[in-house]
């Protein structure tokens, strides 16, 4: 299997791109996501794959809980800053209006919608984990179309450094 046919076949899945925010009160990260979806209706719930190498990851395990910010079609520079990554002294979260999820985690009050989960199960799944999370609230908090990765931009693998 040629790697640039499989990259040519990824490009073509379409996918949202979400904001997660991870952590709760002054211990909070947040990185873009677009490898997330909804996966149960009754309880309702979502599943996130992160890259065991993120830095999201040790908040993941420790407070257990995630809130997927579903971005709007012209947040695209909003899904660039959070898919940079954290550096110590530097909160990504800093300069954004967020308010607080019954998880304690931060909503983007500019999200179009978002999904306040608590995680309830993690399974392997090669070089990213995935993160199963009952969703204990929801809400609308916007108009319009969602930001997808037909507008160009796309989880790529990191080159090893
Ligand atoms: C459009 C887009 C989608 C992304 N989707 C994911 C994803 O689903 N899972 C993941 O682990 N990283 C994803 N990333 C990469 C992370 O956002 C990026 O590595 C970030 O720096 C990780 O943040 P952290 O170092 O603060 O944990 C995506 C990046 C972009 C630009």
């Amino acid at each position: 299997m040629g790697e640039s046919k499989v990259e040519e076949a990824l490009r073509m899945f379409p996918l949202p791109v979400s904001v997660v925010t991870v952590g709760r009160g002054a211990v909070e990260n947040a990185l873009t996501i677009s490898w997330a979806s909804p996966v149960s209706f009754e309880p309702l719930q979502f599943m996130i794959a992160v890259d065991k190498k993120h830095y999201s990851v040790e908040f993941l395990e420790s407070t257990k809980n995630f809130v997927i910010n579903l971005l709007k079609a012209d947040q695209r520079k909003l899904a660039g800053h959070f898919a940079k990554r954290s550096y110590t002294g530097k909160g990504k979260l800093d300069e954004v209006a967020t308010r607080e999820a019954s998880t304690g985690g931060a909503i983007l009050t500019d999200a179009l919608a978002y999904f306040d989960c608590e995680v309830v199960a993690r399974y392997d799944a090669g070089d990213h984990n995935l993160y199963i999370g009952r969703v204990v609230e929801a809400g609308v908090l916007g108009e319009g179309e969602p930001l997808t990765t037909g507008a160009g931009i796309r989880y790529v693998k990191s080159k090893p450094s």
